[in-house]
């Protein structure tokens, strides 16, 4: 069985490439990235020398490559995380987002259907939803009309509507999940989880944005891989599966707590200017996905308890990437005083 992964070098598609070389080793696993500033190989390492595993630096915007490489590899499945993914560089520069994450899978969905593939797994993510008010008993299901407020989220939101045509004109064979916020090993740090935990262990000012009150649903990035390989193996052709583990944390309480895991004071709180069209709350209604025999194996006390001792353990890792180019990205993103 050959499996194409593409955006297997950032930080989803990675824990899952890893997920997938270590479970099962009768498939052959490809990883094809453009290794972006999000891409790096240094997490492969003790894969790299697997006989299933091996990696492709391409680009999936570059049509003629991609189509070669399809008509060549012949792949039984496609699981598509290559995307730019980051809401604040979205409000900033959303030229990439239209052309990566829309005009790349539609590269990547015109190879597919050029070939016999069994299934076509489009990750994609809960913002497409748009945003909800703070009633705790209201939650996105797989029937919320598609209201992207942010241009990462129009984009992406216009990437399952294309996954979606292909499967209605062609039949493209097909799934798309949509999932919650995931947090882990490998986040990069200019995601809220990872920037806190980094720069609380370097005595930096933590950035919330308005209030902090703005509320996420945090997913273990193990759990969301698990859900991918059940929906990869048992998903009903043509549906959406929705993906979360009802983890609703207010960005202040997720600050709080890793200050507080890492024995810090909240002096290092610094509330600043809010971002662009904010969303509210996300809140995801996983119903049909643990109806396929899902069930999330960390809550968020175990999770973000074992992601900060990642990080603890890993500093080489995240500390390379603070001290490159992200630091110019950081200054310009934000104007905290230290
Ligand atoms: P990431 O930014 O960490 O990784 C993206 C990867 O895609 C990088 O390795 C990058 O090099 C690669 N890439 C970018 N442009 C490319 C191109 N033109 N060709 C080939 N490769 C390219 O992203 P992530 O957080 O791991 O998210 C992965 C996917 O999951 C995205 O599609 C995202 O929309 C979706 N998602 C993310 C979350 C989350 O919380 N991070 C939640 C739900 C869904
Ligand atoms: O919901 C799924 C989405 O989660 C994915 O589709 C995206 O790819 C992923 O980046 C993530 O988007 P968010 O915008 O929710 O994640 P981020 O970590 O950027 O922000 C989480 C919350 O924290 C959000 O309300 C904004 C706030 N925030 C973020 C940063 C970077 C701050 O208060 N300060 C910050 O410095």
């Amino acid at each position: 069985m050959n499996i194409l992964v593409t955006g297997g070098a950032g930080f989803i598609g990675g824990n899952f490439v890893q997920f997938m070389v270590d479970k099962y080793p009768n498939y052959n696993i490809y990883n094809l990235d453009l290794l972006t500033y999000a891409g790096d190989l240094t997490k492969h390492k003790h894969i790299e020398n697997k006989g299933n595993y091996q990696f492709i630096r391409a680009d999936i915007t570059d049509r003629e490559t991609i189509i070669s490489l399809f008509e060549q590899k012949q792949f039984d499945y496609v699981v598509h995380f290559a995307a730019e993914s980051h809401v604040d560089r979205s409000i900033t520069d959303p030229g990439i987002f239209v052309k990566t994450n829309v005009v790349g899978t539609q590269v990547i969905l015109d190879a597919s259907k050029a070939i016999n593939l069994t299934k076509f797994i489009h990750v994609s993510t809960d913002e497409v939803y748009g945003e909800l008010d703070f009633d705790p008993t209201t939650f996105f299901t797989e029937e919320t009309p598609l209201q992207p407020n942010s241009p990462y989220s129009a984009s992406k939101a216009s990437s399952d509507l294309l996954v979606r045509a292909y499967h209605e004109t062609y039949g493209l064979p097909m799934n798309i999940t949509r999932c919650s916020n995931n947090y882990g090993p490998y986040h990069f740090p200019e995601k809220l989880i990872p920037l806190t935990i980094s720069r609380v262990l370097n005595n930096e000012k933590v950035p919330v944005y308005g209030d902090g009150k703005n509320i996420r649903d945090w997913l273990h990035v193990i759990d969301h891989c698990a859900a991918i390989d059940l929906v990869l193996h048992k998903g009903l052709n043509g549906e959406v599966y929705n993906v979360g583990g009802h983890n609703e944390r207010t960005n202040l309480e997720v600050v709080k707590t890793i200050i507080q895991a890492l024995g810090k004071s909240d002096n290092l709180i610094e509330f600043v200017k809010d971002r662009l069209g904010h969303d509210k709350r996300y809140a995801i209604d996983p119903t049909r996905l643990e109806k396929l025999g899902w069930k999330p194996t960390y809550t968020f006390e175990t999770g973000i308890a074992q992601t900060i001792q990642w990080y603890l353990d890993n500093k080489e890792w995240w500390e390379q990437i603070i001290s490159g180019e992200y630091q110019n990205y950081f200054e310009k993103q934000y104007s905290i005083e230290e």
